[in-house]
């Protein structure tokens, strides 16, 4: 790389929960997770362009959701470049532009997706060299999430969602995801599910062993039994839908339904292409979602695009 470089672009993948425990809130108001998460094949692209001295930082957003992204110090890519420039001791001259495939607000990591670009296109425009420890430590501050879209394949995450390791996973999954054009608030959502569990004892989290084992024998029809999320009844509260769109999946045959993160996005198990475009066919049918995506999962995590 050139010290003259002007512009890097970082590829990121999306990410869906195979499992969510969510335990007790801690002192810091977060809670406590215990979830195995598998990066996916929908990506956003995040390419830092180098600027005039003074003109600090500035973004743009392209895609078809992109009126529902913030373009200043309110995104995390944004507080992103921020973080690396201190490190690198540098001032934050720098244009972010953001090409977004990944649903917006939908419980496949967008936000934080980008965020983990924007470390990693920052890192090599400002020749910041950070250790892969420190890059994690940062993303850990952006977000619960951000660590595990710098890391990417099938991984369990522990604390409150921000300590990773890799999980013993073999195979590859097709997924189908039925989108929502209203997003969730995920706050809004973990607070509905404190309010679901009022008065009753919420348990340490922990990672389910049958998943781990299913993983392990890279068996699809065993990971579609058991795909969990403790975060499913609290979306289903607050938009009772989601309960219909996940049927239509079991219905139709999917090996597994879950709700994707903190939600709207429900994500499906499907057994090969076929049973994945049935399933998509049936979804759009039923009016209940705005559209549907199809991923291959595992793939890896924030990287330089090619060229
Ligand atoms: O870490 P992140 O910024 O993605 O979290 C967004 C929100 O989700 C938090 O402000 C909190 O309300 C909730 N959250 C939580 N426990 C976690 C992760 C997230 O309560 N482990």
């Amino acid at each position: 790389m050139s010290l003259s470089t002007k512009s890097v672009t970082a590829v990121v993948p999306a990410k869906i929960n195979l499992a969510l425990a969510v335990g007790p809130v801690r002192v810091d108001g977060f809670h406590e997770l215990a979830t195995v998460y598998q990066a996916v094949g929908l990506f956003d692209e995040v390419t830092a362009t180098r600027r005039n001295p003074g003109s600090g930082v500035t973004m743009t957003v392209a895609g078809p959701e992109a009126d529902a992204v913030p373009c200043d110090a309110t995104n995390l890519a944004w507080l992103a470049a921020e973080a690396v420039a201190a490190e690198a001791d540098v001032v934050p001259d720098v244009h972010l532009h953001i090409v977004k495939r990944i649903p917006v607000a939908g419980g496949m990591a967008g936000g934080s997706a980008d965020a983990a670009g924007a470390l990693l296109a920052c890192d090599i425009l400002w020749r910041a060299s950070l250790h892969r420890e420190r890059m994690l430590e940062l993303a850990a501050d952006l977000g619960s999430d951000v660590p595990f879209l710098l890391h990417g394949g099938t991984a369990v995450g522990t604390g409150r969602g921000e300590r990773i390791t890799a999980a013993m996973a073999r195979g590859s999954y097709h997924w189908v995801f039925a989108l929502s054009d209203r997003g969730l608030s995920t706050p809004r959502v973990y607070a509905e599910c404190d309010r679901l569990r009022a008065g009753a004892k919420v348990t340490e989290p922990v990672i389910p062993a049958g998943l781990m084992e299913a993983l392990l024998a890279g068996d699809p029809a065993r990971v579609g039994a058991e795909l969990a999320n403790d975060l499913q009844p609290a979306a289903i509260s607050i938009r009772p839908e989601l309960d219909m769109v996940l049927e239509i999946g079991r219905d139709a045959g999917a090996l597994g339904a879950v709700l994707s993160g903190s939600g709207p996005t429900c994500a499906f198990l499907v057994a090969d292409d076929e049973a994945a475009l049935d399933l998509a066919v049936s979804l759009s049918a039923s009016g209940l979602c705005s559209g549907v995506a199809r991923a291959e999962g595992p793939v890896g995590g924030a990287r330089l695009k090619d060229g």
